[in-house]
């Protein structure tokens, strides 16, 4: 009796601690993969979740960003019938202290013109002096510093060779000749007062 409650005691015992040890291991085993794997997975999903999810934020934004522009447009109408009528940049602004003020007259660019035609015409076309790059290169400088660089450097085979007066005239066909337009007052053949006429370049 004994030895058979024992050997049903020891196989009930293995039983159980095999039943355990399955148990336990099956556990373990399948506990910690899936946790292992969820884990991973969660940060995984986590991490892609977290891209996509700016990324996504980001063409989120960036659609409602176009459909606002795609609206702007309208508001840009609204805002550029404004300027157009408002400002020709170009036109006559007196009393701005800069070429736009109307600072030279037609008689006056005709006469520089006629000093290039004998004095420049050798080397210099009307065009080297158009399209607003000579303005540019000027521009925050006064009509002053303009007729200086003139005199100190042109004409190239005499600098300084025109009278002080010519080399105004001459700044007067190059602002006529950008287009800048003419008012009722000639340009000073006066260094000072010609330094108060900021020269600018609107396109
Ligand atoms: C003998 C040839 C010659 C004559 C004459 C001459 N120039 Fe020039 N000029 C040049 C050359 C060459 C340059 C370019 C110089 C340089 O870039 O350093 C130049 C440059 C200039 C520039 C600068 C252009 C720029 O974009 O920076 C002006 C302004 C100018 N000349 C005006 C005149 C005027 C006004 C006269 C007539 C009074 C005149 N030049 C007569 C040869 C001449």
């Amino acid at each position: 009796m004994t030895v058979v409650l024992k050997a049903i005691c020891a196989s009930a015992i293995l039983a159980i601690m095999v039943a355990c040890g399955d148990a336990e291991s099956g556990q373990g085993e399948s506990q910690s993969p899936p946790v292992a794997s969820s884990l991973p997975d969660g940060e995984d999903h986590s991490n892609h979740l977290a891209d996509p999810v700016v990324a996504a934020a980001d063409p989120a934004p960036a659609a409602p960003a176009s459909p606002p522009s795609a609206t702007a447009p309208a508001a840009e109408p609204a805002s550029e019938p404004e300027p157009e009528p408002e400002t020709d940049p170009r036109a006559l602004t007196p009393g701005d202290g800069t070429i736009y003020a109307g600072v030279y007259t037609e008689a006056q660019a005709a006469r520089g013109q006629a000093i290039q035609e004998v004095e420049c015409v050798a080397c210099h076309t009307p065009r080297d002096w158009a399209g607003g790059r000579l303005l540019t290169s000027f521009t925050g400088q006064s009509v002053s510093g303009l007729v200086e660089h003139i005199r100190s450097t042109m004409p190239l085979d005499g600098p300084g060779r025109l009278d002080y007066e010519q080399y105004v005239d001459i700044a007067a066909r190059i602002l006529q000749l950008n287009e800048i337009p003419a008012g009722s007052n000639e340009l000073p053949a006066d260094g000072n007062a010609l330094s108060e006429i900021r020269i600018e370049f609107r396109r």
